[in-house]
C-alpha cells in the first residue's frame, strides 16, 4: 500500500492540496483534522470546555465516527449525522486544537487512522501523520508558509463564504493555534526526521500542487 503524510500548521492549505492530490493520484485523501474537529464538536454541542480532559474524555464512550467516500470527498458522520460542514468554523477549529493536546482522544483516534491506511492507498494529513500515525509512511512531506500568508488565505476563504471575521482576528487564531500544536506534549507538530519540507509562502496554488507531486511521483 502507498501512503503520502502531509503535515503541517493550520493554514498551509494542505487539505486543498491533499485532496486535489489525491483525486489526481487515485488515493483516499483522509482528513485527520476532521475526526479531531468532530470530537470538538461534540464536546461544544455537549457543553462541555474542550480542553478539559476528563470532561472531554467521559464524552468518547458516546461517539461514533464514520466515513463515506462521495466523488472522492471525505464525508464525517458524527453519530449519523453528516457534520462535514458543521465543523468548519474558527470556534470549532480551536476546540479541536484544544482536544488535539488530549492523549485519550488522540488514541482513541489513531487505531482509526492506522486502520485506514491498511488496506487503501491512502494521502493522510494532520499535525503527526508523519512522525506518529504513519512512521512509514511511502513519502512525507512537511508543508507551511509564514503566519501571515497563511492567515491572508484562511481569510479570504471566509471572505468567499461571507463569514465576518477581521484578518487579525484569523492572524491571531492561527498564531494561537500554531503555539498549541508545537507545544503539547501530546504528538506536538514537528516535522519528521525523514520528510521533505516545502515552504509555500510565497507559492500560488497551482505552484504547490506540482512541486508536491514531483515529490510524490519521485519516490513511488
Ligand atoms: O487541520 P485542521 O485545522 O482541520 O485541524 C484542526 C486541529 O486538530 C489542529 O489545530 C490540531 O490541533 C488538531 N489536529 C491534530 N492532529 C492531527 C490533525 C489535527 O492534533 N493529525
Amino acid at each position: 500500500m502507498v501512503s503520502v503524510a502531509i503535515d503541517g500548521p493550520a493554514g498551509a492549505g494542505k487539505s486543498t492540496l491533499a485532496r486535489r492530490l489525491a483525486a489526481e493520484l487515485g488515493y483516499i485523501y483522509v482528513d485527520t483534522g476532521a475526526m479531531f474537529r468532530t470530537i470538538g464538536l461534540y464536546a461544544l454541542r455537549a457543553g462541555k470546555d474542550p480542553k478539559d480532559n476528563e470532561a472531554v474524555n467521559a464524552l468518547l464512550p458516546e461517539i461514533s465516527l464514520k466515513f463515506a467516500f462521495i466523488g472522492g470527498e471525505q464525508h464525517i458522520y458524527l453519530n449519523g449525522e453528516d457534520v462535514s460542514t458543521a465543523i468548519r468554523t474558527e470556534e470549532v477549529g480551536m476546540a479541536a486544537s484544544a482536544v488535539g493536546a488530549n492523549p485519550e482522544v488522540r488514541a482513541f483516534l489513531l487505531g482509526m487512522q492506522r486502520d485506514m491506511a491498511k488496506t487503501q492507498d491512502v494521502l493522510m494529513d494532520g499535525r503527526d501523520i508523519g512522525t506518529v500515525v504513519l512512521p512509514d509512511a511511502t513519502v512525507k512531506i512537511f508543508l507551511t508558509a509564514s503566519p501571515e500568508a497563511r492567515a491572508t488565505r484562511r481569510w479570504k476563504e471566509y471572505q468567499q463564504k461571507g463569514v465576518e471575521v477581521s484578518y487579525e482576528e484569523v492572524l491571531a487564531d492561527v498564531r494561537q493555534r500554531d503555539y498549541q500544536d508545537t507545544h503539547r506534549a501530546a504528538a506536538p507538530l514537528r516535522q519528521a526526521d525523514d520528510a521533505q519540507l516545502l515552504d509555500t509562502s510565497e507559492m500560488n496554488f497551482e505552484q504547490s500542487l506540482e512541486a508536491m507531486k514531483k515529490m510524490i511521483v519521485e519516490k513511488v
